[in-house]
């Protein structure tokens, strides 16, 4: 089956769904309690602990703790909590817990194995199970919580399917590079299904097309959060919606994993995880490159972008990146045909842009008899190099995010494993590339947060990956605050007529 006919039945099935779940106010508190030892009116609640009695604020031993978002129970460290789902505590069967037997549990029951440490039997619990010091009203919000838990999941997460949702575009100017992208996406998740998932669990992608103007991809979006709930996103290509998606994602508290401001604006945001360099990040390495290998930093230096409110935002913090770095003589320009005058000085130019825009200059300056050092990322503007004239030869230096050189035996072989699976030759190899990888963050840290996962650990899990090795790439950090897993570039310099690309050393990390 082709993968938009794939995309198109999911999304059909999806349109019944329901909607998020509504907590009443009395089962909200109990999830405060459950969840964070909380109770409604923030008095401390207390727990004693271990066969000691020792006295501990709940809020150090919530139940999830033990137990886990989803009641299922997490071992650890020899202690065994059990499944406290009200499903299994109340079944009629009687339950038997680390070898004891007991009937089902009712409220009151409940209510005194959390206070008493006693299951229905009278049996003493383990001592490891603490014993709360609630009051009638927090007890009534816990086990009103309790009925509830095993529906309030996070939006895309089933029992056997965990659903991501991505943004590409199938038909417009960029309907290519957004069948690259699901072509990859496709063949990733596909491979990992094969393997039986992760933590049992299917990934479903569900792709909506985002169009091509801002209100298309904020309906797309919107459908994919709102309609198909999809857990994640995932390499989504929708650059008419880049400044508003940090906010949208935040707000919705959905995690993203992909390369956003590779070709656009930073996202900077907490919910988004970006394996590749922005494009500022490429501009300064390409910027310390200049300064420490051709001591450039004193020439006059003019960072053209093109005419648009973002872009000339990047431009000055790009401005100031280089200022930061000792670069003393910067100014932008936006770019357009008739302002060639403004660059009559420029010894040094920094381009962000089209491809085509790039190669235009490049001839405008040409025949004005300039050649001034030329800067520029390769996502930008590698389609359109060779038509730069050859008076730019090894005057001409681009960022990439990775070079050949960086690929190890494994990474090669699960690269042309995929296009081997996607039907994809080695076009477009950036995005390729930076989609592979959202797809390992995304499913190590799947695997990192374990079965009982949730948005929220989800991106604890891929904020803690750090020495992060894709066999692609150099190696990806992350952290609190950190959402680049790749600060810089390669830079490689390029030869005209020939057309040959020299790359100049290692990567080049900037702050
Ligand atoms: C420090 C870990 C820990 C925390 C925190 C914890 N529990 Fe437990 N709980 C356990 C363990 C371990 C057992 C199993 C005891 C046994 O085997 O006798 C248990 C057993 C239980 C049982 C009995 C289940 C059965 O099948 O008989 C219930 C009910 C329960 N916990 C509810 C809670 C609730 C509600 C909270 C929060 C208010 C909570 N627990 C917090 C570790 C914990």
């Amino acid at each position: 089956m082709k993968p938009v006919a794939l995309w198109m039945s999911c999304l059909l099935a999806l349109s019944g769904l329901a909607h998020g779940l509504e907590l009443t106010a009395s089962e909200a508190a109990g999830k405060r309690l459950y969840r964070e030892g909380l109770s409604a009116q923030n008095v401390e609640i207390s727990a004693r602990v271990g066969a000691s009695d020792m006295l501990l604020p709940a809020q150090a031993v919530p139940c999830a703790n033990c137990h886990g978002a989803d009641g299922r129970g997490r071992p650890e460290g020899g202690v065994r909590p059990p499944d406290i789902t009200w499903r299994r505590l109340s079944s009629t069967y009687g339950l038997s817990v680390n070898g004891r037997h007991h009937p089902a549990y009712t409220e009151a029951a409940f209510a005194r194995a959390v206070s008493e440490g006693r299951d229905p039997a009278g049996n003493r619990l383990d001592p490891a199970m603490p014993r709360f010091v609630l009051t009638l009203r927090d007890q009534a919000n816990l086990t009103a919580y309790l009925k509830r838990l095993e529906d309030d999941r996070d939006p895309g997460l089933e029992p056997q399917r965990l659903r991501l949702g991505t943004l590409l575009p199938r038909q417009g100017p960029m309907a290519e590079l957004g069948n690259t992208v699901a072509a990859v996406l496709t063949a990733a998740i596909e491979q990992i299904n094969q393997t039986g998932g992760i933590h049992g669990r299917i990934l479903e992608l569900v792709n909506v097309d985002p169009g091509n103007d801002k209100a298309s991809a904020r309906a797309a979006l919107h459908t994919l959060i709102d309609n198909a709930r999809v857990f994640a996103l995932i390499a989504p290509l929708a650059p008419a919606l880049d400044d508003e998606m940090p906010g949208l994602l935040e707000q919705a508290q959905v995690p993203l994993v992909g390369s956003l401001s590779l070709f656009g604006a930073f996202a900077g945001s907490g919910q988004i995880f970006e394996p590749l360099p922005g494009l500022r990040e490429q501009m300064l390495a390409l910027a310390r490159y200049a300064a420490g290998s051709l001591q450039l930093e004193a020439s006059q230096s003019v960072i053209i972008h093109p005419a648009s409110e973002t872009q000339a935002a990047l431009a000055q913090r790009l401005v100031l990146g280089l200022r930061e770095q000792g670069w003393t003589h910067v100014t932008t320009l936006a770019y357009s045909a008739d302002n060639l005058q403004a660059l009559k000085n420029a010894q040094t130019v920094f381009y962000l842009g089209s491809a085509g825009d790039f190669a235009e200059l490049a001839g405008r300056l040409d025949r004005a008899g300039l050649a001034p050092w030329l800067f520029a990322a390769s996502t930008q503007v590698a389609g359109e190099v060779l038509q730069v004239p050859e008076a730019f030869s090894e005057r001409l230096f681009l960022a990439y995010p990775f070079v050949p050189e960086d690929w190890t035996s494994a990474g090669r072989a699960a690269l042309s494993d995929l296009r081997q699976r996607s039907g994809l030759g080695g076009q477009h190899a950036v995005l390729q590339v930076g989609a592979y990888c959202s797809v390992l963050l995304l499913s190590e840290g799947l695997k990192r947060a374990g079965r009982d996962v949730s948005r929220r650990s989800l991106i604890e899990a891929v904020e803690s990956l750090h020495d992060f090795d894709t066999g692609l790439t150099p190696q990806m950090n992350f952290g609190p605050g950190k959402r680049l897993g790749l600060s810089g570039a390669h830079i490689v310099r390029v030869q005209l007529p020939e057309q040959r690309f020299y790359s100049m050393g290692p990567f080049i990390r900037v702050p």
